[in-house]
C-alpha cells in the first residue's frame, strides 16, 4: 500500500500534517483535479479544502494553465527582474492600496517572518503581539499559543522552538477588545507589532466584530507599533480588496499567499512604503530568496487576478458557500442537531454545538468527534469536506449550482447516516 512506502520516508507518511487526516485509517491519495473535484483513490469528490483555500477559481483552471504553459515556454526562472512581476504588482496594489510597496517571496511563512522581522526593524523595538488560534505559518515567531483567559506570555506549540523567542511572542485572545488592550498595556513599550488574521481561518472560522479590528488599528497606531494583517487565506478571497477592503481597515503591512498565486507557491508582504523602503537592497532588514518572485506563480497569480476582476469568479464561489450554509444549518435543523454555521464569502464552516462561534473558546467547545464522523461519512458519498473541524470549507467558482445540489443531497444522507451511528 502506498501509505505504508510513504511512511518509510516521510515523518508520519505525509509532507505536512493536515494531510494526515488522522480520523481515517489512511490519508487521501490524490490523483488528479479538475475544477471543482478531486479525483483520489476513494473516487471522484467534490472538494472543499480546495488546498486549503489556495484555490479559487476552481482546479486546473485553463487560463491559469495557459499563463504558466506561456511562460514555461520562455523558460522558468531567471533570477532577474521581470516585466510581468511589476505588472502583478501594480494590480494588487490598485486593488490593495495600503499595499504601496511589497516583496514576493514563496509562501506564507516566509512572509510573514520577514514581515515580523521588518516590523522590528522599523520600529526598533522586540515584542510582538499574536492572537489565541491564529496561524499565521510554521517559523518560530509565531509557533506560539495562548494560556486560557487572558493574555500570556506565550507557550511554544512546537518543540524545537527557543524560549528567547517565545519570551518575544505575546497571545492574546482573539476577538476580546478588552483582553487585548490589557496585552497592549502589559507589553508597554516593546511593542513592535500586532499580528492578526483580520478573519481568522485556522481555527475553523471566526469573523471578529468590526470593534475588534478598529480596536487593534487604533491602539497600535496610539503606541507606534505596527499593524499586520495576515491575509494569506483572506486576500483575494473575501474580494479584490481582501478583509481589509471588507471591513474598511488600514493595516501597515499586509500578508499575502494562496489564492493570490493560484496554486503555486506564493508568499507576499507588503505595506507602507516608507516601512517597506527598510527592506534590502534599499535598507537594512535583509530578505533574499532564489525563487522570490518566480515567474511561473506569478504568471499563475496574474492570471487569477485577471479572471477575479471580473466579478464572476466571487459571484459563484459566494453563492455556493452562501446555499451550503444554509443548506446544512436546514438539514442539521431537520435531524435534530445542534449545529452551528459560520459563512463568509466563499468561506464556511459548521460546529456540532448550541450557540454562537466567536472566539477560539467557542470552536474547542463544539463536538470535533462528531465533525470528524460527518467527515468520513460524507467522503463515502463523494463530498471531502474540510478535514478539520479546525479549518475552513471553500468554494470555488467551479463549484455551480448543480455541484452544489449534489453536495447538499450526500450531505443530507450523510447527517442520516450520522445520527444512525449515534443512536
Ligand atoms: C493565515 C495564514 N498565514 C500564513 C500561512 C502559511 O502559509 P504557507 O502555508 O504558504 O506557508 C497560512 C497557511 O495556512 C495561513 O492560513
Amino acid at each position: 500500500m502506498l501509505f505504508e512506502r510513504a511512511r518509510q520516508v516521510f515523518p508520519g507518511g505525509v509532507n505536512s500534517p493536515a494531510r494526515a487526516l488522522k480520523h481515517l485509517p489512511s490519508p487521501l491519495v490524490a490523483k488528479a483535479a479538475s475544477g471543482p473535484y478531486l479525483y483520489t483513490d476513494r473516487g471522484r469528490l467534490v472538494d472543499y479544502c480546495m488546498a486549503f483555500g489556495a484555490i479559487i477559481l476552481g482546479h486546473a483552471h485553463p487560463r491559469v494553465k495557459r499563463a504558466v504553459e506561456e511562460q514555461l515556454e520562455r523558460g522558468w526562472i531567471y533570477a532577474l527582474l521581470t516585466e510581468q512581476e511589476v505588472e502583478f504588482a501594480e494590480a494588487i496594489r490598485r486593488h490593495m492600496p495600503s499595499v504601496e510597496k511589497m516583496r514576493i517571496v514563496n509562501t506564507g511563512t516566509e512572509a510573514t517572518m520577514n514581515a515580523i522581522r521588518l516590523a522590528r526593524g522599523y520600529t526598533k523595538r522586540d515584542v510582538i503581539i499574536k492572537f489565541d488560534g491564529n496561524f499565521h505559518g510554521s517559523h518560530d515567531y509565531v509557533l506560539v499559543k495562548a494560556g486560557s483567559g487572558a493574555a500570556t506570555w506565550g507557550i511554544p506549540t512546537s518543540a524545537g522552538v527557543p524560549q528567547d523567542v517565545v519570551k518575544l511572542t505575546v497571545v492574546a485572545p482573539y476577538n476580546d477588545v478588552d483582553a487585548f488592550l490589557k496585552a497592549v498595556r502589559e507589553v508597554g513599550d516593546r511593542l513592535a507589532a500586532v499580528i492578526a488574521e483580520p478573519v481568522a481561518g485556522n481555527y475553523g472560522l471566526i469573523i471578529p466584530d468590526a470593534e475588534f479590528l478598529k480596536a487593534l488599528r487604533e491602539e497600535t497606531k496610539r503606541v507606534g507599533a505596527l499593524l499586520i494583517f495576515d491575509e494569506v487565506i483572506t486576500g483575494f478571497r473575501l474580494g479584490l480588496g481582501g478583509a481589509q477592503g471588507r471591513f474598511g481597515i488600514r493595516p501597515d503591512l499586509t500578508t499575502l499567499g494562496k489564492v493570490v498565486g493560484g496554486g503555486f507557491p506564493i508568499g507576499i508582504f507588503g505595506g507602507r512604503a516608507e516601512v517597506m523602503d527598510l527592506i534590502a537592497p534599499s535598507g537594512p532588514v535583509y530578505n533574499a530568496g532564489t525563487y522570490n518572485a518566480h515567474p511561473v506563480s506569478v504568471a499563475a497569480g496574474l492570471a487569477v487576478l485577471k479572471e477575479l476582476e471580473t466579478g464572476e469568479p466571487y459571484r459563484i464561489a459566494d453563492e455556493a458557500a452562501g446555499r451550503l450554509a444554509k443548506g446544512i444549518e436546514d438539514i442539521a435543523g431537520r435531524l435534530g442537531f445542534d449545529v452551528v454555521v459560520k459563512q463568509i464569502s466563499s468561506m464556511f464552516q459548521f460546529y456540532f454545538k448550541k450557540g454562537d462561534v466567536k472566539t477560539p473558546q467557542d470552536v474547542r467547545e463544539s463536538n470535533e468527534k462528531m465533525y470528524l464522523k460527518l467527515h468520513e461519512i460524507a467522503l463515502r458519498h463523494g463530498v471531502y469536506l474540510t478535514p478539520s473541524q479546525f479549518e475552513v470549507n471553500f468554494t470555488s467558482a467551479t463549484h455551480t449550482r448543480e455541484v452544489v445540489e449534489e453536495t447538499l443531497a450526500a450531505l443530507e444522507k450523510a447527517f442520516q447516516q450520522l445520527k444512525t451511528e449515534i443512536g
